[in-house]
């Protein structure tokens, strides 16, 4: 689960090191490497705990639509999804419910708590680059 994002930094860096007079250095490219790891997110381990031992994968896969959408375009979806978001997702997750990927609908779960459903839809929210 890790991925490494490179990011270029050519322009804004040289716009500052040429407003320092540093002029012999003004075309050098800068790449600086950033690692993230979600597996060290709490909320991955937790909620992915949840799903696994409930029957979310017997319709979800991480990178590939199935019965229901892939988990990594649900976290596309809603990236930067604010609170109010996460709890209506939870509800659906408990409630059921089809229409937002297709006519399809996704059986209710009445056994998982909202807290639980939350804590799921946070570690599925982690996965958008997987
Ligand atoms: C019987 C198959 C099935 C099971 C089991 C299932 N899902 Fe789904 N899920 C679906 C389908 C189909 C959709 C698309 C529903 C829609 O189009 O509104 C979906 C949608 C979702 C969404 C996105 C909802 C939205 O409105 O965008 C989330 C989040 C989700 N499921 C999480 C879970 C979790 C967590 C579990 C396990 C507790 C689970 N699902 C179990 C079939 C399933």
């Amino acid at each position: 689960m890790k991925k490494v994002f490179t990011v270029l930094f050519a322009t804004s860096i040289a716009a500052s090191i040429i407003a320092c007079g540093g002029a012999e250095t003004k075309d050098k490219t800068v790449v600086a490497s950033v690692t993230t790891d979600i597996s060290a997110d709490p909320n991955y381990k937790k909620g992915l705990d949840l799903v696994a031992k409930s029957d979310c994968l017997t319709c979800h896969k991480i990178n590939e639509k199935s019965t229901g959408p892939a988990y990594n375009e649900v976290a596309a979806k809603y990236a930067g999804a604010a609170d109010s978001t996460i709890t209506r997702l939870a509800g659906k997750i408990i409630a059921g419910g089809s229409g937002v990927w297709g006519a399809i609908p996704m059986t209710p779960h009445p056994q998982v708590s909202q807290a639980d459903a939350e804590q799921m839809v946070k570690y599925i929210l982690l996965l958008k680059n997987s």
